[in-house]
């Protein structure tokens, strides 16, 4: 099976048309990443291109009439490239809950965490006067979990679930800034 990230980033081109869903993407492959290292040992290439690719099918299903395909399309595409792995598509689905399929070990746990931190971060971000996320502390990250009304589209129990991995959600949401900061230009932010 092919792992290539290039390729995978083609993929991304291919089938995400939503520029904020690309971006994301890039966000939650860099905190895969970070939390692969922090979990060593662990396939760090493994977890960062699946970040990258766990909302490809983004563009392609209603999710209003069926929640529950979110993911497993991406699986179906995956899978007819003969892209991935079983570990890559057990770990889209689980990100999903709608799809049935549960968070079963580490690398499954560290995207179905790492998806929600980084439009919340996002989100705390556009609130500063200089819409900079090099101006975010991580204090004001802690703080905005307990404000259920900012955001409140981000996933406050699937944030927390990093908890599960041995990763305090202080150090959880460090570690998920500095990835994202290291890649500000990408973002936009
Ligand atoms: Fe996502």
């Amino acid at each position: 099976m092919n792992i290539d990230r290039n390729t995978a980033v083609d993929l991304l081109n291919k089938y995400v048309v939503t520029e904020h869903i690309k971006t994301h993407s890039f966000a939650v492959e860099a905190v895969m990443r970070a939390l692969a290292k922090r979990l060593s040992p662990q396939d760090v290439d493994l977890w960062g291109i699946t970040g990258l690719l766990h909302d490809l099918d983004n563009d392609l299903v209603d999710w209003k009439s069926d929640m529950s395909l979110h993911g497993k399309r991406t699986v179906k595409i995956l899978k007819e490239l003969e892209f991935g792995n079983e570990a890559m598509y057990n770990a889209i689905l689980a990100h999903n809950p709608a799809t049935g399929k549960k968070v079963e070990n580490v690398f499954e746990n560290a995207l179905y965490s790492g998806d929600p931190i980084t439009g919340f971060i996002n989100a705390i971000t556009l609130v500063y006067p200089d819409k900079k996320i090099a101006s975010v502390k991580v204090k004001s990250i802690v703080k905005r979990m307990k404000e259920t009304r900012f955001a409140a589209g981000a996933n406050r129990e699937a944030m927390w679930a990093i908890e599960n991995t041995g990763i305090k959600f202080e150090e959880f949401a460090q570690l998920s800034l500095d990835a994202m900061k290291e890649i500000s230009d990408v973002l936009g932010l």
